[in-house]
This record gives structure tokens, C-alpha cells and sequence, in this order.
């Protein structure tokens, strides 16, 4: 039918399985409300870990097993021929004409330069440190929202929305360095418009000579309304930075991404990468739109399978709390290394579900080899990280059951791509195109998961059970909100009171330099010392308490 590119062997036939699609729309019909999910069947249907099909004109190779990935991501040339992304309508005006890491083509100079930008300034293991004390402060405020919501008399908590809460706060501060302690509901408007335009489905997308429908179904006005608040956005937030950089001593605050991203416009030697506003913005989308909703589908789809599986949640806490003792009531950072069963439950749950199921969509940049066949140029690919998770023949008989004891005795640490050579857990994506958020995101979802075990005891509400209903968009959330009964630790809740009080007490940099002399001491080389205590004021002078600290929770 209507394939663009000549997809076919030299007998003539398909080199792989092609469901049966209709004219014009090709398969479209048959993707439903969870394509993840319809993906699955169909390949299930057809036995195809790899399948061809025709979204609309778009021939598209869906990847459903372990073994099709390690077939199609093998090393060598496949990765650069697959390391595009499609132009799609939303992306494109969002990402201010494709100039940011997450959609910008692979081959000019700026994607490469941008993401060896964000990875050594941005996203990096330091940088990534260097932001612990606003993690460790809204971990402790995310506890005492927890705490206030349930009131100390067992009523339900919405924990979805204390989780999309707390990552939005914790992105938006080492983003923006915004810490006014409010969530600002236009901002937050904005934001979410823009998740659901980045995951809506535009018909342009698929069949470019119908795009004229988007306009008739309103989804092209309501992309430039969007685009217009966000930017009228972003532009507030820069010139606060700019007006700050000019009146403020440099070494008066620590810089938050704005300040980074700043910093290289003005410097010649990244001049033509971030020399326009534009492209600032763009990254800023980046962060935003891969780092927040993502890591709180991660916490809140963990938090599902504990409340489901009561051992798995016993034992996981019986190791936070065995860790940090009785006399603390807050997981710190420097806990995180000793929590190896709760990093196997994280892995367990972001097999089963990826936050990202279908990943980020891929089109080859120029032919390649798949199984001796060669797949065009201009092929999408979707890799279907949901259905791989599930694979019986990569996790075994009882691939759908969750057990984080399979993940025992495998490489955890994070530096090196979650999927290793078996291509079996891919949430983070695959080969040069993966997230380069990992650090940034295990270290949020860790160190939140550690202080919900840690501080309450979790169960669903009237003896019920936590469903495991899906809602699509861009990251798949659940379709109804988690909300737990969460019981206070017994003993802990003075403790609470009093650690609030006193980090309310202690200046910013006391209270990270406390939190650091306890635990990082052990680590450091003396000749190291006066380096990180430097860039602890740094931090600390940055980091005043946030404004859920400021209300004791009612139950105290
Ligand atoms: C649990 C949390 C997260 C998950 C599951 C996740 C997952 C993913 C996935 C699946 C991709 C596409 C990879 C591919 O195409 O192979 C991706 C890309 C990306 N992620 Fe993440 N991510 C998470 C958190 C973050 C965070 C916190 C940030 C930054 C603050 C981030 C920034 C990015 C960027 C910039 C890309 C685009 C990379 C490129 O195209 O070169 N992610 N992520």
C-alpha cells in the first residue's frame, strides 16, 4: 500500500510480519486508548516481536521482546541510524522548532553539543549532588503533607497529587530556583496543557495531507495558546535571572539551571548552541516535561505494587528503618547506598511500568540492518519498553508477577545503561538517544520512596485493593488516583515535630552542613574537604526551608 520507503525483500514480500491495515488510515484503528497495551496484543496476535505497520502513511517498526531490541539496537551503526526523532506537530512547536535535547534531529551540531551540555552541566552526577538539600527538603515536606492530609486518624491521602506536587517543586526549584514555597497554579496550568498537547494525538502527525482537521478540532489553537503562555513564562523567569546576574554577586546564590543555561549563552565557546533565547527555552521544556510527571508516575506506580503485595512493602521498610535507626525521621541521601532492596523494587517497578511505556518515538536518519533485512530511511520506531518488561521469554514464566528479588545479583549501579547486554529493562530508553535524567530521576524516586516506608505504614483504604488502571498521555500515569490510608510510624511523630522545628531553627547552610557533616564525612579525602564544604554553602545558601515546613501538620 501507501509505504513511502520500498519496505520489502527482494522477493517482494514484507521482511516482517504486517498486520492487515485499512486505507488511508493503515493500522490507526487498531492502536486504542492504551497503545502500549494494543501494541502487545497485536504482536502477541501475530507472534512478531518485530512488526511493520502503517500509522496513517508512516511505516512504523514496532520492537516488543528483548531479543527484537538486542536485534535492532546491536551495537555498531544501527544506533546512529536510529537515533532520530520524528518532527511531530506538538514537539516541534513546544521544543521552539526542535531545538532542544529531547527532539532535536541527531545529525547538526546542536543536539550533540546541547546534550554534552546538559549531561556535564545539568545532569550530571555533581550537578546532580549539588541539588541533595532541595531533595532532602521536600522529601521531609512531602512527609509532612502526607501527614497532615491523613490527620493522624487514618483518613485516606491522595497521594498522587502530594507526588506530582513534590517532583514539580523539586524541578522547579533547580530549575527556576523558584522556592516561594507556593505552587503557583498558573505555572502548574501551563505545564500540565503542555503534557497533554505533547501526548495528544495529532492527525497532521500521521497523515501531513489531513492536518487541516487539528485546526477543526481545536488542537492547533490550543498548541499556540500554550506556546505562547509558556513562553511568556519562560521569558519572566529569565529576565528575573538576568536582573539578579547584574545586581547580585556571583557567588551570593548557587546557580540553578536558568543560570547555567545563562552562563553558556554568553560564553563563546557555546555561543552556537545556546546563543539564542529560543534555545534556552527549549531545554527548559526538557526539564520540565521529561523530569517532572515522569519520576512521579515512577514513585506513585512503586507505591501501587507495595500496597498490592504487603511482603514485598514489609520488607522493603523493615530495610529503610533498619538502616536509618529510631532516632531519625528522615532518609538522607547519604542512606540511599544501603537501600539495596529498595532499588530492587524500583527496577521491579519500572519493568512493569515504565512510566514511558512506548519510549520516545524513533526514526531511522538512514537505512539500516535488522535480521539481514534493511529498514529505509524515514521509518519510525516504536519500542514498546512495556511489553519487553513483560517478556516471558527474557523474565521468565512469572514475568507479570512482581518479585524485585529477580533483579538480585544484577549491576545497580546507575552509571551504566539499566538495559545491559540483554536489552530486558529499558524505562530509560536505549542506546545514544537514552534519558540522560537517570541520575537525576533515581535520586528523586529513591530518596522519596525511602521516607514514605520510612515515616508511615501504607495500606488501601477499607480493607479494599489498589486497581492497576492505566491513563494514557505522554507519561502513563493511573487512571484513578492512588489514594492509601497512611498510618504514622509509632514513636516517630514527636520526632517529626522536633525535626521540623529545628530545621526551621537552623539557617540553610546549618541545616545542610548538619545534614552533611553526619553522613558525608566518612567519604571524603581531607584534601577534599574544603571543596565540598565550599560547595555546600553554595547549595545551603539557596535552599531556605520550604513552605510546607513552615505549617506543622495538624496531627502533631
Ligand atoms: C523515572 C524517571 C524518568 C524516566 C522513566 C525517563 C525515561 C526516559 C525515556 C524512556 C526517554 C527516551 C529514551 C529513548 O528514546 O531511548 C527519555 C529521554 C529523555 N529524558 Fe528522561 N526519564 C526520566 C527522568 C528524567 C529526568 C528527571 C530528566 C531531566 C531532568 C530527563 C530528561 C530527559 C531528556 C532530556 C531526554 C531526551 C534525550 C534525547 O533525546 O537525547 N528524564 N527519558
Amino acid at each position: 500500500m501507501l509505504l513511502s520507503p520500498p519496505f520489502k525483500t527482494s522477493s517482494g514480500s514484507s521482511p516482517f510480519p504486517r498486520p492487515w491495515g485499512l486505507p488511508i488510515i493503515g493500522n490507526l484503528h487498531q492502536l486504542g486508548a492504551l497503545p502500549q497495551a494494543s501494541l502487545s496484543s497485536l504482536a502477541a496476535e501475530h507472534a512478531a516481536p518485530l512488526m511493520l505497520l502503517r500509522l496513517g502513511s508512516v511505516p512504523t517498526l514496532v520492537v516488543s521482546s528483548a531479543d527484537a531490541a538486542r536485534a535492532v539496537f546491536r551495537r555498531g551503526s544501527n544506533d546512529r541510524a536510529l537515533s532520530g526523532r520524528p518532527a511531530l506537530r506538538a514537539a516541534a512547536t513546544l521544543s521552539y522548532g526542535l531545538r532542544n535535547v529531547s527532539f532535536a534531529p541527531p545529525g547538526g551540531e546542536f543536539w550533540r553539543a546541547a546534550r554534552r551540555a546538559c549531561l556535564s552541566e545539568l545532569l550530571g552526577a555533581p550537578r546532580v549532588r549539588a541539588f541533595r538539600a532541595v531533595r532532602e527538603d521536600e522529601a521531609t515536606a512531602l512527609v509532612a503533607a502526607v501527614a497532615d492530609e491523613s490527620r493522624g486518624d487514618g483518613s485516606a491521602v491522595n497521594l498522587s497529587d502530594r507526588l506530582v506536587a513534590a517532583t514539580s517543586r523539586i524541578v522547579r526549584r533547580v530549575a527556576f530556583g523558584d522556592d516561594d514555597g507556593e505552587d503557583n497554579i498558573q505555572t502548574k496550568a501551563i505545564l500540565e496543557e503542555t503534557q497533554r498537547l505533547l501526548g495528544a494525538f495529532f492527525v497532521a502527525d500521521y497523515m501531513p495531507w489531513l492536518g487541516w482537521l487539528d485546526t477543526l478540532r481545536g488542537l492547533r489553537r490550543r498548541l499556540e495558546r500554550n506556546f505562547h503562555e509558556l513562553d511568556a513564562f519562560y521569558e519572566k523567569v529569565i529576565d528575573e535571572h538576568v536582573h539578579r546576574r547584574t545586581t547580585m554577586s556571583n557567588n551570593s546564590k548557587e546557580e540553578d539551571l536558568v543560570d547555567v543555561l545563562l552562563r553558556l549563552h554568553d560564553d563563546p565557546a557555546h555561543r552556537s548552541t545556546f546563543g539564542s533565547r529560543g534555545a534556552i527555552k527549549g531545554i527548559l521544556t526538557d526539564m520540565f516535561i521529561a523530569g517532572t510527571d515522569t519520576s512521579s508516575a515512577a514513585v506513585e506506580w512503586t507505591m501501587t505494587e507495595l500496597v498490592r503485595n504487603p511482603d514485598v512493602l514489609a520488607k522493603a521498610q523493615r530495610e529503610v528503618r533498619g538502616v536509618v535507626g529510631d532516632n531519625r525521621d528522615a532518609v538522607l541521601e547519604s542512606d540511599l547506598p544501603r537501600l539495596h532492596y529498595l532499588k530492587l523494587v524500583i527496577r521491579e517497578s519500572l519493568r512493569l511500568h515504565p512510566p514511558a511505556p512506548l519510549l520516545v518515538p524513533r526514526e531511522t536518519t538512514e537505512p539500516c540492518t535488522v535480521h539481514g533485512h534493511v529498514v529505509p530511511a524515514g521509518t519510525r520506531v516504536l519500542v514498546n519498553a512495556k511489553a519487553i518488561g513483560a517478556d516471558p521469554d527474557a523474565w521468565g514464566p512469572d514475568a507479570a508477577r512482581f518479585v524485585p528479588e529477580r533483579h538480585d545479583g544484577g549491576d545497580l549501579n546507575d552509571h551504566k545503561p539499566w538495559h545491559d547486554d540483554t536489552f530486558r529493562l529499558v524505562p530509560f530508553g536505549l542506546g545514544r538517544r537514552s534519558c540522560p535524567g537517570v541520575h537525576f530521576a533515581t535520586a528523586v524516586v529513591e530518596l522519596l520512596l525511602a521516607n514514605l516506608l520510612l515515616c508511615f505504614d501504607w495500606r488501601a483504604p477499607h480493607g479494599g485493593e489498589v486497581d492497576l488502571e492505566e491513563e494514557n498521555g505522554l507519561t502513563v500515569h493511573r487512571k484513578n488516583p492512588l489514594v492509601l490510608v497512611a498510618e504514622r510510624r509509632r514513636g516517630a511523630a514527636s520526632g517529626l515535630h522536633e525535626q521540623l522545628h529545628e530545621r526551621l531553627q537552623l539557617k540553610p547552610s546549618q541545616r545542610v552542613k548538619k545534614a552533611a557533616a553526619s553522613c558525608m564525612e566518612p567519604f571524603l579525602k581531607p584534601e577534599t574537604t574544603l571543596a565540598v564544604e565550599e560547595e555546600l554553602e553554595n547549595v545551603a545558601l539557596r535552599a531556605p526551608p520550604p513552605a510546607a515546613l513552615l505549617q506543622v501538620p495538624k496531627c502533631l
